[in-house]
């Protein structure tokens, strides 16, 4: 079960991984997230689905190898198995009733859009996708984004490729100059969406942001995923993790991401010794 069939380094610190679950990919939808550990001893890995095949009975995960769990994901090869996998987890976005809809990505937000402006795509949506990285060879699932976007902007922040400039910058131009836009949809880093939240306010079009909150039961039991939305306490995991953009408290939501920051850093370093 939850064996590796197919592996791809999208960049080098960039992996997407197809996993056997049948029973998952049966039942997800855009938006879903999977708990996953390596092994026994592993942590808890929270990572959305980026696709799906029900045909096949397997999902596809994209991860960037940013700390020692997912550094030990990225050296599973084809034929591995997960210790464990749980999912589908999480609320889906409803995707019914919009027309057009704008999707932005900041980094490795691409890998978690990509499922979402394909969800869009397919069910009949206009969907125009901005996405940003810091240069040119860190560019990812551009012709799976081509493939589902009816527009498609890319930004590098030194120019390299695409647009010189940040997404919130395409995003501006876009909201000036494209009418009737249903939605606007931001995943990546928590001040890119916030520059979001803080444009599409003053447009007063409805925007979800995917929050990325530190998790570790991801079942609603713990708290640790805690953020506060419209004045209330909300669990990314069970309640999210695609919330209001207008209503989230995103100053919060930074300086808890930042609480373990001083503990990643010694892992990290332990575990480089
Ligand atoms: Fe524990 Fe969400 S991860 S409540």
């Amino acid at each position: 079960m939850y064996k590796v069939l197919k592996k791809e380094k999208l960049v080098p610190t960039i992996t997407k991984l197809k996993i056997v679950a049948p029973l998952i990919a049966e039942k997800t939808k855009p938006g879903n997230f999977i708990i996953l550990r390596v092994d026994e001893k592993g942590e808890r890995v929270p990572l959305t689905i980026a696709d799906y095949d029900r045909e096949e009975g397997s999902i596809t995960i994209i991860f960037q190898e940013v700390g020692y769990s997912t550094k030990k994901l990225g050296k599973l090869e084809v034929g591995d198995c997960l210790q464990d996998l749980v999912g589908p987890l999480g609320h889906h976005i409803d995707m019914e009733d919009c027309k057009k809809v704008v999707l932005l990505g900041g980094g490795t937000g691409t890998a978690l859009l990509y499922p979402k402006v394909k969800g869009f795509y397919e069910q009949g949506a206009e969907v125009i996708s901005i996405t940003g990285v810091r240069t040119k060879n860190l560019i990812i699932l551009e012709d799976e984004l081509n493939e589902y976007s009816d527009k498609l902007y890319i930004a590098t922040d030194d120019g390299s490729y695409g647009i010189h400039g940040f997404v919130t910058e395409i995003l501006k131009d876009v909201l000036k100059d494209e009418k009737d836009i249903d939605l606007v949809v931001a995943i990546g880093p928590v001040p890119m969406m916030k520059a979001v939240a803080d444009m599409t306010e003053e447009y007063g079009i409805e925007t979800i942001v995917s929050l990325n909150a530190i998790m570790v039961d991801g079942t609603g039991m713990c708290g640790a995923c805690r953020v506060t939305v419209g004045g209330e306490t909300k669990f990314t995991c069970f309640d999210g993790p695609s919330f209001d953009a207008h209503q989230v408290d995103f100053e919060e939501l930074m300086n808890r991401l930042n609480f373990y920051q001083n503990e990643e850093e010694d892992v990290a370093k332990a575990n480089s010794a």
